[in-house]
């Protein structure tokens, strides 16, 4: 993984919430959310459906700006394109967002080609250093619909550090992933973490990948953060609203399951 140092910048940025609000009309998202990532962590941030966890991500690249409070990066606002000219953060989307028509070389290429970055010579090297680091050696000429979902997986965290990242951000890598995929995106994402330094936030409702891969944990419910800890800590927490969360009771008196109960009883 040396050749990797001479791809990835390895100077991992802090990233801190301050008092972070938004709201939608009249519907409240985050009503006062504080957190802050240290260099290098791996910090991941759980919640229940619809807790505003992709706003939260939104707001850290800089497509959202708050309503108050702010987002820093290195002391930096993050609602500042300048801020995200100085430290790159780069994101890793639910479904991997490759584009269809192109190869895993194009893929991966287009950032450095767009932005200009580097020659021809330099971005095949960095292809080759991404690709065997995320063992996808040889992949360069396969197109997206002849890739698993695991591969996919790994060419969008690929095509991520194409961008030599210093944060890098993850919506829900193990959604649609059978067990087995979802333990070797976990094994994945603390390789990449070893490898370049880099600080690594990862949003995401899988217990097991937060328990295996986060240093810390935040749960975000009704619009703040319900517990920050250890993974460990969160599933000790007596805590009502991480209890809930954890452990979502089904209302049996909810007319939706009454025809299952009645099948049980008969
Ligand atoms: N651009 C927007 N305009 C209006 N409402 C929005 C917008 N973006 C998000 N919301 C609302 O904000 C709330 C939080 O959405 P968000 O996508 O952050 O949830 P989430 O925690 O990521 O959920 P999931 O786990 O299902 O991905 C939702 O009620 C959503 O409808
Ligand atoms: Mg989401």
């Amino acid at each position: 993984m040396s050749a990797l140092e001479n791809s990835v910048r390895l100077v991992p940025v802090r990233v801190d919430v301050e008092n972070l609000k938004k709201s939608f009309g009249d519907k409240v998202v985050l009503a006062g959310v504080s957190f802050s990532v240290k260099p290098g962590e791996i910090y991941a941030i759980m919640g229940p459906s619809g807790s505003g966890k992709s706003v939260l991500l939104r707001h850290i690249i800089g497509l959202l700006a708050p309503d108050s409070g702010r987002v820093l990066i290195e002391g930096a606002d993050a609602s500042d394109p300048e801020t995200h000219r100085r430290f790159v953060t780069a994101i890793v989307f639910q479904d991997g967002a490759l584009f269809n028509s192109m190869s895993v070389y194009e893929n991966l290429a287009l950032y450095p080609r767009e932005h200009r970055i580097a020659d021809r010579k330099t971005i095949d090297a960095r292809i080759r250093d991404v690709l065997a680091l995320l063992s996808l050696q040889g992949a360069e000429k396969l197109m997206p619909s002849e890739l698993s979902g695991g591969m996919k997986k790994r060419v969008a965290v690929a095509r991520a550090l194409m961008m030599q990242p210093q944060l890098l951000l993850y919506d829900e890598p193990t959604s649609e992933l059978d067990p087995e995929l979802g333990a070797a995106t976990a094994e994945l994402i603390a390789a990449v973490s070893a490898a370049t330094g880099l600080t690594s936030i990862v949003v995401t409702h899988d217990r097991e990948l937060a328990r295996g891969i986060a240093g810390r944990v935040a749960l975000l419910k009704n619009g703040r953060i319900a517990y920050e800890g250890t993974p460990a800590g969160l599933e000790s927490s007596p805590e009502a609203e991480v209890q809930a969360f954890l452990h979502p009771t089904i209302d049996i008196s909810n007319p939706r399951f009454r025809r299952n109960a009645q099948a049980e009883n008969e």
